[in-house]
């Protein structure tokens, strides 16, 4: 996709061949600047401190943090003391486990030698599968949007979204994003409600990636979603997930469970994009997930560009509380879009995402 009119993935490895690249989405959308990692610990720091967010991306960062640690040190005592820093550095998202189980699993039995070069090239495999997982979400959930295009007779199509669950939080095109960005390609009139998403304001980063897209959208307050919907001004909700665990749970960002809940009373898809990584088949349900719970002062100071620069403010002195993530229960999710189809039941889910 495109940022600063220039095309590009989210995460690639430099010239030299080992340190990786990624945005440091801390400082977007006012500026563009890149980080490189160069050992497991800045893949760590990197993910902790969210310059690197998003289920996918995450997932894909850590594979290359494994990456670089066997690049200084192949030996097993490594493997195992990078694994458990990078694993820990979030709770809530399952592609940072599911994607260094995949590395570790691939280069565990190879002797220390070529692990490096190894984990480099699972890394990447799982690079270039998450673009096409998100590619086939866009064309499983495009006809979704062309149904109601069909109805709404050349209106736009109002998609609500929550947080980024665009390019900028997988390696390519993004799951919410990709029917939206097919639907757009199409010549299907859209206009997409984006959630500002406090208190990191997630919703600034699918504004942006939207911006580049020439996608119409307008930058809503977290609390407008319902007045929208009560007054007939969204057609469809599609939001992105950090697991959906065995039951069809849904946990995703602060705030989505919110939307489901106005979207049911409206009688309005919603609707969950998610690639089979982000599956948890082992998990229970929602309530088994250990939910993020961030500092205090990401929600008592709020940052903004002021002619150029960018500024920080306390808005309030009083204790805080900040969970990152909710739990959507599956009896609330019209349909899974995913990369195998779009699935309205458990059990085909299951049978789809994870066949035995
Ligand atoms: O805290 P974040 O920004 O990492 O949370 C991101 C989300 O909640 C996204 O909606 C989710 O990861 C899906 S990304 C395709």
């Amino acid at each position: 996709m495109r940022i600063g009119g220039e095309n590009t993935r989210s995460i690639w490895v430099q010239p030299d061949g080992w340190s990786v690249g990624i945005f440091d989405q801390r400082r977007l959308p006012w500026s563009i600047e890149r980080l490189t990692l160069m050992d497991a610990e800045d893949a760590v720091n990197a993910i902790a401190d969210m310059a690197t967010r998003g289920a996918p991306l995450i997932g894909a960062v850590a594979a290359y943090g494994l990456a670089l640690a066997l690049r200084s040190d192949p030996g097993d005592a490594m493997l195992e003391h990078a694994y458990r820093r990078i694993v820990g550095a979030r709770p809530t998202a399952v592609n940072l486990r599911w994607a260094l189980d995949r590395v570790l699993d691939w280069v565990a039995p190879m002797s220390p030698e070529i692990r490096a070069i190894e984990a480099y090239a699972e890394a990447a495999r799982i690079c270039d599968e998450d673009v096409a997982m998100n590619r086939a979400i866009g064309e499983a959930g495009l006809p979704l949007i062309q149904q109601i295009a069909a109805r709404r007779k050349g209106r736009p199509v109002n998609i609500l979204t929550h947080c980024n669950a665009g390019w900028l939080a997988t390696v390519d095109w993004g799951t919410a994003t990709a029917p939206i960005y097919l639907a757009h390609d199409a010549g299907i009139a859209i206009h997409v409600w984006v959630d500002e998403t406090r208190p990191r304001n997630q919703g600034a980063l699918t504004a942006l990636e939207l911006a580049e897209h020439g996608v119409p959208h307008s930058y809503i307050v977290d609390n407008a979603g319902g007045l929208l919907m009560q007054r007939g001004e969204v057609d469809m909700v599609i939001v992105g997930t950090d697991r959906v665990t065995a039951n069809g749970d849904v946990v995703n960002k602060i705030g989505t469970y919110l939307k489901a809940l106005a979207a049911r009373a409206h009688d309005i898809p919603f609707l969950v994009a998610l690639p089979a990584s982000t599956y948890d088949p082992a998990t229970p349900c929602g309530s088994d997930v250990e939910i993020e719970e961030r500092g205090s002062e990401e929600v008592a100071i709020v940052s903004g560009e002021d002619a150029g620069r960018v500024r920080s403010i306390r808005l309030t002195a009083s204790g805080t509380r900040n969970p990152a993530f909710d739990i959507t229960p599956a009896a609330l999710v019209t349909a899974y879009i995913t990369n195998k189809g779009v699935i309205d039941s458990m059990d085909a889910l299951t049978r789809t995402l994870h066949p035995k």
